[in-house]
């Protein structure tokens, strides 16, 4: 995981250029001069796109009532009438039944609604249907199934990295993003890759372990 980045140093009173003194820049330019001029430049290309906005009467509004959506999950196109509003999530639950993906905090802190768009990770809760129509979507129903379990899935068994077993289908969803990018993660590489996902009952050793092993067998 990318380090935080970092507060920016408070400024120093001393800092400030005193103001008996206004400086001006070896252009000629005064400080005063050059914010004044900026901010008419800034100005002018917002007010241009919103007047653009305001005549472009091509812009289509979708809602709030139903619309045709069609997704592509699992190597399947699945067509449904949903209000704009309705996340990818209840979209995957509610109209398709595939309920691998959970709704846990259903705002994009938790992990377990973890599904792959064109192979990333992405909280399925914090996306609209209707803006994932292009994207190739995979849910763990799409990894394996029973009888043909992905070396995921399996490894995730053979190191009992599961208890309740809600957080189970995102972790195993985002563990498989994760080997794409890193097929020969260090543990602690694993700790920081999988850090979007929390395990409420703090399975983690198991789960770092069903990593190492389906990193080992390829799962990816
Ligand atoms: S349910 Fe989506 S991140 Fe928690
Ligand atoms: S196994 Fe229960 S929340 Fe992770």
């Amino acid at each position: 995981m990318d380090d935080l980045p970092e507060k920016p140093a408070k400024q120093d009173k001393n800092d400030e250029p005193k103001k008996s003194k206004p400086s001006s820049s070896s252009s000629g330019v005064s400080r005063r001069d050059f914010l004044k001029i900026s901010g008419v430049s800034a100005a002018v290309p917002l007010v241009s796109h919103v007047s653009a906005l305001a005549l472009d009467d091509t812009a289509h509004v979708q809602g709030p009532g139903k619309v045709p959506v069609s997704l592509n999950v699992n190597g399947k196109k699945l067509n449904a009438q949903l209000e704009p509003r309705v996340t990818l999530l209840d979209a995957l639950r509610d109209q398709f039944e595939l309920t691998g993906a959970k709704r846990v905090c259903d705002r994009g802190t938790c992990g377990a609604c973890t599904i792959l768009m064109d192979n990333k990770a992405v909280y399925a809760c914090s996306v609209l249907a209707i803006d994932a129509q292009a994207a190739q979507i995979t849910t763990v129903e799409g990894l394996g199934e029973p009888g043909h379990l992905h070396p995921i899935q399996q490894a995730f068994i053979d190191n009992d990295a599961q208890q309740c077993g809600f957080c189970t289908p995102g972790f195993v969803v985002a563990t498989k993003a994760f080997l794409d990018q890193h097929p020969n993660p260090t543990p602690e590489q694993i700790k920081h890759g999988l850090g979007g996902n929390f395990c409420r009952c703090g399975t983690y050793a198991g789960m770092r372990a069903a990593v190492l092993q389906a990193a080992k067998t390829k799962g990816a």
